[in-house]
């Protein structure tokens, strides 16, 4: 007991008025407390906490855990019924405000039901101090996403890791930890050299007047065919490439001058989309791989391999890095084994987040096992996540490509956004009720919002299927249906022409009854944010938001069409739907959907 009492001290239990808290926390803190109280024979005994069925005489959450402490005992030869010990917990189980009572039932679950003014006073917090988020020891984060490669299209998959990189770096942001959101590009290596001979032939003046290259793309491959055919350019090229890792300045000024036109592109996607990032790319690692394949080297990690300079990782894995190439060059291996130097012991970082596709999932795992070979990552210090992601396909289910079989710009993908969500707008009438304005704000908000939300709502380890029709839809679980129902919510108070000063006012009464099964049903699921919101920062899936906020606007609608009526005195009610407006916004925010007043 007494050690189950220590930990409950060193856990503030005690209800914070001022914002919510995690359910399932405090529900796992009073079991774990309980169980440990009632079977100090245990070590570590299971506390399992679930939400409750939506049968209202299952209470609200559940803790079933007396029936595997009854395996656990009949494992060790004792005889006990899962009842007895559901009912031994309750016995030990601290009273807590948020929890109204508990009931056993059937074999031995017990059944917990929320105490409703504790729910009530958690929701007037959101209106007093907004929308907070549940405490968490702050750390500093490193997040490196999207990560295009200079002179190279920026793809499709580029985009999922762009568009996943950023919600979760805004689902960090509100958490208050440090977070940097690194945009680790691939601006260094050998097709540099073939670049910048190909730019000394066509442009010999460039280092004087910037040359007319805007399609990098088309440049790329005519330097690349020039490289494959021509011995002589070939030759140039690799003496380009050695210039340009020593540093010569007219070669970093040719370099800097191609990496320019590929950055200002990328920008313009960065802009539309509203993402933010740091350029870090991998030139910025070129001294620094320099020192830490000497020190690999030294400390006997190195092995020559036909040539080439291998490290192997542990066990687990199957393949080795390549740290050097037979040629003396270093590699995409080499770079991120500098670069995860750097952001752990440089940076100091206590967690590196990778967000590339699962194609890459292996490298990852080469990487976390080499740096921790080297005594770079320690785990029980640093944390790191390969946050990887599926392919994303045609409507043919096919690689997704253009018709002529050519990959698709994204730019040309978010033009065409653009159009579809106008016709969208269009077939329903829009463009007659807003004006010009009104409605331009619309179409963006939902071109980019249901291209990001249908990357986001799909669990990102599979791939998807990209089609404008589907993401379009005005049912289900889309960025449409949901930027719908958020300006209806949002409406109701403005229609009553009530400010939000005045359902602030409002809030502070205690008028917002919780009591029909559809209020309460509301209720609870706006209680569970904080959950969700920790729930997403422990496995970084973002599609578990997506499934929040749908639950919300559909939730709301039930309560909606059950309970609300404009004749009676509706003002507990418009705080509700405030209430719902203000958890949905800020989910909005982290998946980067941005509402509009009118659509
Ligand atoms: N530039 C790489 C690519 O396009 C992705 C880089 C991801 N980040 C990293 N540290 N390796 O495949």
């Amino acid at each position: 007991i007494a050690i189950a009492e220590e930990q409950m001290q060193s856990k503030p239990t005690i209800s914070d008025s001022s914002k919510m808290e995690s359910i399932t926390d405090i529900l796992h803190q009073l079991f774990h407390t309980a169980i440990c109280a009632a079977f100090p024979d245990i070590t570590d005994p299971p506390v399992v906490i679930a939400v409750a069925a939506s049968n209202p005489k299952f209470g609200d959450y559940q803790c079933n855990s007396a029936m595997p402490i009854a395996n656990i005992y009949k494992q060790s030869g004792k005889k006990v019924t899962p009842r007895n010990l559901a009912q031994k917990i309750l016995d030990n189980l601290p009273s807590h405000p948020m929890v109204e009572k508990c009931e056993i039932a059937g074999p031995g679950f017990i059944n917990i039901f929320l105490n409703r003014d504790y729910a009530v006073k958690k929701l007037q917090a959101i209106f007093q101090n907004g929308v907070q988020p549940p405490t968490v020891e702050r750390k500093k984060i490193i997040i490196d996403f999207s990560s295009p490669n200079i002179a190279k299209e920026m793809h499709v998959g580029h985009l999922r890791s762009t568009i996943i990189g950023e919600t979760i770096a805004r689902l960090l942001e509100f958490l208050n930890f440090e977070v940097h959101r690194i945009n680790h590009i691939g601006d260094w290596g050998t097709q540099f050299g073939m670049l910048i001979a190909h730019l000394q032939d066509r442009f010999p003046d460039h280092l004087e007047k910037m040359p007319p290259i805007s399609d990098l793309q088309s440049f790329y491959k005519e330097a690349k065919e020039r490289f494959d055919e021509d011995e002589e350019f070939k030759k140039r090229a690799y003496d380009s490439v050695v210039k340009l890792q020593s540093f010569e300045p007219k070669h970093i000024k040719a370099w800097k001058l191609i990496c320019d036109v590929s950055r200002k592109e990328f920008q313009k996607i960065y802009d539309r989309l509203d993402i933010t990032l740091k350029e870090r790319g991998e030139s910025f690692y070129q001294t620094r791989t320099e020192k830490i394949v000497k020190e690999l080297e030294e400390a006997g990690f190195l092995e020559n391999d036909d040539g080439r300079k291998i490290m192997w990782g542990d066990e687990s894995t199957t393949v080795p890095f390549t740290i050097v190439k037979s040629d003396g060059g270093f590699t995409y291996d080499s770079s991120d084994m500098a670069a995860i130097k750097h952001r752990l012991q440089e940076e100091k970082a206590d967690w590196v987040i990778y967000v590339v596709d699962s194609g890459q999932a292996t490298h990852f795992q080469i990487l976390f096992a080499c740096a921790k070979k080297a005594g770079i990552l320690d785990p029980k210090k640093h944390r790191v996540d390969f946050v990887g992601f599926g392919v994303v396909l045609g409507e043919d289910k096919k690689k997704f490509k253009t018709r002529s079989g050519d990959s698709i710009r994204l730019v040309d993908l978010l033009d065409k956004g653009l159009e579809k969500a106008l016709d969208k707008l269009k077939e329903k009438g829009r463009d007659k009720v807003l004006t010009p304005d009104e409605l331009k704000r619309a179409q963006e908000s939902v071109a980019y919002g249901c291209i990001k939300y249908a990357d986001l709502s799909h669990n990102r380890n599979h791939e998807y299927i990209f089609s404008f029709d589907k993401m379009l839809e005005d049912k289900g679980n889309t960025a449409v249906y949901l930027l719908y129902a958020f300006t209806r919510i949002r409406s109701i108070a403005r229609t009553a022409n009530f400010t939000p000063e005045k359902i602030k006012e409002l809030s502070k009464k205690e008028n917002i009854s919780l009591e029909h099964e559809k209020e309460w049903k509301l209720g609870k699921v706006l209680l569970r944010f904080p959950d969700e919101i920790l729930k997403t920062l422990n496995d970084l899936y973002p599609h578990h938001i997506c499934e929040y906020v749908y639950e919300i606007a559909t939730t709301f609608t039930e309560f909606y069409d059950s309970c609300y009526c404009v004749e009676k005195d509706s003002s507990g009610d418009i705080v509700k739907a405030e209430a719902t407006a203000m958890i949905m916004e800020k989910c909005f925010h982290i998946l980067g959907l941005k509402p509009v007043e009118k659509m």
